[in-house]
C-alpha cells in the first residue's frame, strides 16, 4: 500500500481499461446505459420504482421527506425485513431453494433451505419473545460466523427489535461498552468459535462484558461444546439448543413496521475514542440493500454468491444477510481463517459449491498475492463470473492479479466504495456497462449523487481533488447516531450544510471517474476495519505507565495500514521490551486484537506545534521513512532529531 501521495501519482499515470466483456453483457441485468439517465433525472422515482422490489404489508405513498441532516424515505409504508428475506421466498418458488450453504472451519457443513431458515426464524423469534424481547428492544449479538448468528439477527427482525451485531473479534471491554450504549437486554453468544483451530472464548468475554450492564439474558448457541469450558450462571444463561428445541413449531407472526423504523444498530469507529452506533431504518435500508444486489452485484437466481466478510461488519449484514437473501439468492458462508487447513481454503469453497460471485478486501487479494496463485490453481473455479472488492482502495498490481488469477481474465471486477453509514455500495460499477479502470470504484451507482468538493464547497473541475462528498439523501443512509443526533449532524453534516461528508479524500479524472484516496481523518484503515487513532490512544494512556500517546497508520504492504503508537513514558518508568508487550496486551484487553499496534515506539517528547498539537504527520513521515518536511511550526525542532534517531533503532 502506499500514501495519498503515492496513490494519486499511480492513479494518475493508470492507462489501463476494462470494458466489460460481450458475453457478461449480453447476460447482464443492466445493459442500457439509460438506467444513469432515468435515475439522475429524477432519482427519488428511480428509487420509489426499485422500492418496489420489496413486499409492503402497506404500500409507500411518500417517496421522500427531506429536512437536512434528516431525511425520511417511503414513511408512510410498513414493511418486515424478516418477511422481505425469508418468508416472502419460503412460501413462493423458492421454499426448497437454498438460502444458506455454510461451511465451518473444522470441515462440517449445513444447508439451508429458505423454507429451513423461516422455521428457524420462527423459533428463534418465539425465544426471544419468551425471554421479555420486544418491538424496540436492543438485542447485542455477539457471535462467530454460524448459520444462528443470521437467524438471531432475523429473529429481531421478525419481532421488530433492533439488533447490535459486536463483531467477535472485540474484547469484553468493548463488548461492554457497546451493550451499555444501545442498552441491551439480551445478549445472544457462543460458547466459543473456531480460528485456525483454535477456540476463541466468546462466552467467558460475554460473562466479562455484562457485568453491570442491564442484561437480564444471555442466551447461548453450543458450538464448540466442551473445549470451551464456560461457566455458567443460572437464571440468566440459557442454551439456545434447549430453548429453540422447546419452541413452539408455528409461525411467527411478523411485526408490521414503519419503514423508518429501526432495523439495526451497528457500531463504528470515529474520531473520537467513543464508538459511534450508526443506526439504520426498515424500509430504506433494505431497499438500498436489495437494489445494489441486482445492479453492482447482476444478482441472478441461479447464482451462488460468496462474501468472505464477517457479518460483525456492515458487509455482512448487508452483503451476506439483507441483500441477497431479500433476492432470494443463494449465499455460501465460512465461518473460519482463508489458510485453514491450508491457503486454498477459499478456493476449495467455491469450487465445492459452484460459487459464481465472489466478494473480499483488497487486504486479502494482497496476502493471496503473497502466498501466490498456485492456492488458486489448485481448483477448478471456473464458475465465477463476478468479482468485488471493499474496504479500502485497492491498488492497481492487486486489482490485476484479481482480475488474472481469480477471475481469469474474464470476470468483471466491481470495486464497491461504501461505508457503514451509507448502508449500500454507492460509487461501484454497473458491471455490465461500466468500463473499468485498476484502483478506481469508476462511478456513483444509478440514484446516488457523489462529487469531490474544494475548501469552498464547490464541485472541482475533473483533473483534481478534494473532498468526497454526497450530495442528496438516498434511501439507504444512516438515520442518526444512536442517542447522539447532535454527533451526527456535525460528523456528517457540519461541513457543507446538506451535503454528507463521509471523511474520504478522492480524485475525479478526466473521465469524471471517482478514485478514493483513503482516510481524511484520525481513522485508519487496518486490513479493512475502521479504527479511530484517538480510540488506541485511549486504551495505551489507561495504562499506568504511559503519559501520553500518539497513534498513526503507517502504510503496510497486506493491511494497507498498520498502527504505530509513539508513546512517552511516567516519570522514572523505563522502556523495556517487557513493557512494550505489555502495552500491546492492554490494547488488545482494551479494544480487540484487530486494534494491536504493530510496533510502540517509546519517545522523550511527542513532537507538537507551539499550539500544543501533536504533529500527527510529522510522525507517519518519520515512521514511514520520508523525508521530513516543514518543521518550522515545531515547537522544539529537536524532538525530531530524537525521534529519528529512535525509529532508526526499531529498524
Ligand atoms: C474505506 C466498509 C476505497 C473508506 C464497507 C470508507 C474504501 C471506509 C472502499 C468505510 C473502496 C471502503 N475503495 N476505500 N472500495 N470501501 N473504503 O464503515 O475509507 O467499515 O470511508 O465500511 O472504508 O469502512 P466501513
Amino acid at each position: 500500500m502506499m500514501t495519498q501521495a503515492d496513490r494519486l501519482d499511480t492513479l494518475l499515470t493508470e492507462e489501463r481499461r476494462f470494458a466489460p466483456p460481450e458475453s457478461f453483457r449480453n447476460q447482464a441485468n443492466y445493459r442500457d446505459p439509460e438506467v444513469y439517465e432515468r435515475a439522475a433525472r429524477d432519482p427519488e422515482a428511480y428509487w420509489a420504482e426499485e422500492a418496489k422490489n420489496l413486499d409492503w404489508f402497506r404500500p409507500f405513498t411518500k417517496i421522500l421527506d427531506w429536512n437536512p441532516p434528516h431525511a425520511r424515505w417511503f414513511y408512510d409504508g410498513t414493511l418486515n425485513a424478516a418477511y422481505n428475506t425469508v418468508d416472502r421466498h419460503r412460501f413462493g418458488p423458492r421454499k426448497n431453494k437454498a438460502a444458506i450453504i455454510w461451511e465451518g472451519e473444522p470441515g462440517d457443513s449445513r444447508v439451508l433451505t429458505y423454507d429451513m431458515l423461516g422455521r428457524e426464524v420462527d423459533r428463534a423469534a418465539h425465544v426471544l419473545k419468551s425471554l421479555g424481547v420486544q418491538k424496540g428492544d436492543r438485542v447485542t449479538i455477539y457471535l462467530p460466523m454460524v448459520p444462528e448468528l443470521p437467524i438471531a439477527m432475523l429473529a429481531c427482525a421478525k419481532i421488530g427489535a433492533i439488533h447490535s451485531v459486536v463483531f467477535g473479534g472485540f474484547s469484553a471491554r468493548a463488548l461492554h461498552e457497546r451493550i451499555l450504549d444501545a442498552d441491551a437486554k439480551v445478549l445472544i453468544t457462543a460458547d466459543g468459535g473456531w480460528r485456525r483451530g483454535n477456540v476463541v472464548p466468546l462466552k467467558r468475554n460475554a460473562d466479562e462484558a455484562v457485568q453491570g450492564t442491564p442484561v437480564e439474558k444471555v442466551l447461548v448457541v453450543e458450538r464448540v461444546g466442551a473445549a470451551a469450558a464456560a461457566p455458567w450462571t443460572p437464571g440468566r444463561d440459557v442454551s439456545w439448543r434447549e430453548a429453540m428445541a422447546a419452541a413452539p413449531a408455528t409461525p411467527f407472526p411478523c411485526e408490521e413496521m414503519n419503514a423508518e423504523d429501526i432495523l439495526f444498530l451497528l457500531y463504528t469507529s470515529g474520531t473520537t475514542g467513543k464508538p459511534k452506533g450508526i443506526v439504520h431504518s426498515t424500509g430504506g435500508y433494505l431497499v438500498g440493500a436489495n437494489t445494489s444486489l441486482r445492479t453492482v452485484f447482476d444478482i441472478k437466481d441461479d447464482d451462488v454468491y460468496f462474501c468472505t466478510a464477517d457479518i460483525g461488519w456492515i458487509t455482512g449484514h448487508t452483503y451476506i444477510v439483507y441483500g441477497p437473501l431479500s433476492c432470494g439468492a443463494t449465499v455460501v458462508m465460512y465461518e473460519g481463517a482463508p489458510d485453514w487447513p491450508d491457503r486454498d481454503r477459499y478456493w476449495q469453497i467455491v469450487e465445492k459449491y459452484g460459487v459464481t460471485i465472489f466478494y473480499t478486501a483488497p487486504t486479502s487479494i494482497r496476502t493471496f498475492m503473497k502466498w501466490g496463485p498456485e492456492y488458486v490453481q489448485r481448483h477448478r473455479i471456473d464458475t465465477l463470473r463476478l468479482l468485488g472488492s471493499v474496504g479500502e482502495p485497492i491498488n492497481p498490481e492487486a486489482w490485476m492479479w484479481y482480475h488474472e488469477h481469480v477471475g481469469q481474465g474474464r470476470c468483471p471486477i466491481v470495486d464497491t466504495w461504501w461505508q457503514t453509514e451509507t448502508g449500500c455500495a454507492m460509487i461501484a460499477p454497473l458491471p455490465g456497462l461500466v468500463t473499468t479502470k485498476p484502483g478506481s470504484a469508476t462511478r456513483p451507482v444509478p440514484g446516488i449523487s457523489a462529487d469531490v468538493f474544494d475548501e469552498e464547497g464547490q464541485s472541482v473541475p475533473a483533473g483534481s481533488g478534494g473532498y468526497l462528498v454526497i450530495t442528496r439523501p438516498w434511501p439507504s443512509m444512516l438515520r442518526t447516531i444512536w442517542r447522539d443526533d447532535e454527533r451526527f449532524a456535525r460528523t456528517y453534516f457540519g461541513k457543507f450544510p446538506g451535503i454528507y461528508l463521509p471523511g474520504d479524500g478522492a480524485h475525479k479524472d478526466e473521465d469524471n471517474y471517482i478514485w478514493i484516496l483513503g482516510r481524511i481523518d484520525d481513522v485508519i484503515n487496518v486490513s479493512g476495519h475502521r479504527i479511530g487513532t484517538m480510540e488506541v490512544e485511549s486504551a495505551l494512556v489507561d495504562h499506568h505507565a504511559v503519559a501520553e500517546a500518539a497513534v498513526i497508520g503507517r502504510s503496510h504492504e497486506v493491511k494497507g495500514q498498520a498502527i504505530t503508537a509513539f508513546v512517552t513514558l511516567k516519570e522514572g518508568i523505563a522502556a523495556t521490551d517487557e513493557l512494550m508487550n505489555e502495552l500491546k496486551r492492554h490494547v488488545v484487553e482494551k479494544i480487540g486484537a484487530l486494534a494491536r499496534p504493530e510496533e510502540i515506539i517509546f519517545i522523550a517528547d511527542l513532537p507538537k506545534t507551539r499550539s500544543g498539537k501533536i504533529m500527527r504527520r510529522l510522525l507517519r513521515d518519520i515512521a514511514e521513512g520520508r523525508v521530513l518536511g516543514d518543521t518550522s511550526t515545531l515547537a522544539d525542532p529537536s524532538v525530531v532529531e530524537s525521534l529519528k534517531e529512535m525509529y532508526k533503532d526499531k529498524e
